[in-house]
């Protein structure tokens, strides 16, 4: 039993009022204290932003390149994420649990590369989405694809049961191969997906237009890597899309097969986070490659 408490001279500041921060994320102030607490797991409240590390392709592709060995691979740039992007697969056997990223949880799944991939389903069950604490929970919503509705409605059910555990839902804007990709179709997609309850959007850069995108999204745009091009470029595509709204990278490829795969996750983290521009960004890259392998 505590001691009776009965001093006299107790600070209730009466003429303080009480502190009310609004939260910093675009269009996420009503979400719930969980809700929030979890997204401010992914995105850092200093700078706003988040590096995300997408490693999950395989979960249509297999083994893909620079994923042969995740372990080999991947967790030496665990300490350069914010967040990782995975599956529950890889998270159980590879990661180790004293890891203290944030996780976003891969929770779509079921064609493969070989057939329609826009016939997805909810591949993970919320409890075991809870049991491995991860702080969103994520799948591909194919507007203008062939099982559209089926993956719109994937997305909504993530919503709809993340939201009873105070869990955020990712929307990841997939397009198929002969699809355009515009502002016009991109402001369509990442739209459609924060109406219908998406808490942040995953979408691609796009040269003109970008700006219209991540204005008409209410919630934040993180944007993926794409296809492995140089490194200068890639770093100059995630400053473009932070300067035009985005609100991260979850970057995949363009980190994992790189040359220099720690390297460029530290520079591309500078960009995000320090708004350092793709020439400084890609100095850094040199200068901490040539500390690994000098010339
Ligand atoms: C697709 O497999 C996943 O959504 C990836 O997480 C996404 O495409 C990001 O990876 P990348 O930067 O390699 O495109």
């Amino acid at each position: 039993m505590p001691e009776v408490d009965n001093k006299e001279s107790k600070q209730f500041y009466t003429d303080v009022p009480q502190k009310t921060e609004g939260f910093f994320l675009k269009g996420s102030n009503s979400l719930d204290w969980g809700m929030k607490n979890r997204l401010a797991r992914i995105f850092n409240p200093d700078s706003g932003k988040t590096v995300m590390l997408a490693f999950d392709h395989g979960y249509f592709q297999g083994p893909t390149t620079g994923l042969e060995r995740v372990d080999i691979s991947i967790l030496p740039l665990v300490p350069y994420a914010d967040t990782l992007m995975l599956t529950r697969g890889i998270l159980r056997s590879v990661i180790p649990p004293s890891a203290t990223n944030s996780v976003v949880l891969r929770s779509s799944g079921g064609p493969s590369m070989l057939k329609e991939l826009s016939n997805e389903q909810i591949a993970v069950d919320i409890e075991d989405a809870i049991r491995l604490n991860v702080a969103a929970i994520t799948c591909q919503v194919f507007i203008g694809g062939e099982y559209e509705t089926q993956s719109v409605l994937n997305m909504t059910r993530l919503v709809d049961t993340g939201t009873r555990y105070g869990i955020p839902t990712l929307a990841v804007t997939a397009v198929g191969k002969d699809m355009v990709r515009d502002a016009r179709y991109f402001r369509l997609a990442t739209r459609i997906c924060a109406e219908l309850g998406a808490h942040y959007v995953k979408t691609y850069f796009i040269e003109e237009g970008f700006e219209t995108v991540a204005a008409s999204c209410p919630v934040p745009i993180v944007i993926a890597g794409g296809k492995k091009i140089p490194e200068l470029d890639a770093l100059k595509m995630a400053y473009n899309a932070i300067q035009q709204g985005a609100a991260g990278v979850d970057m995949g490829r363009n980190i994992f097969q790189s040359e220099s795969p720690t390297s460029m996750i530290q520079a591309v983290r500078s960009v995000v986070h320090s708004n350092e521009t793709p020439e400084k960004a890609y100095e850094l890259y040199h200068t901490l490659k040539n500390e690994i392998t000098p010339n």
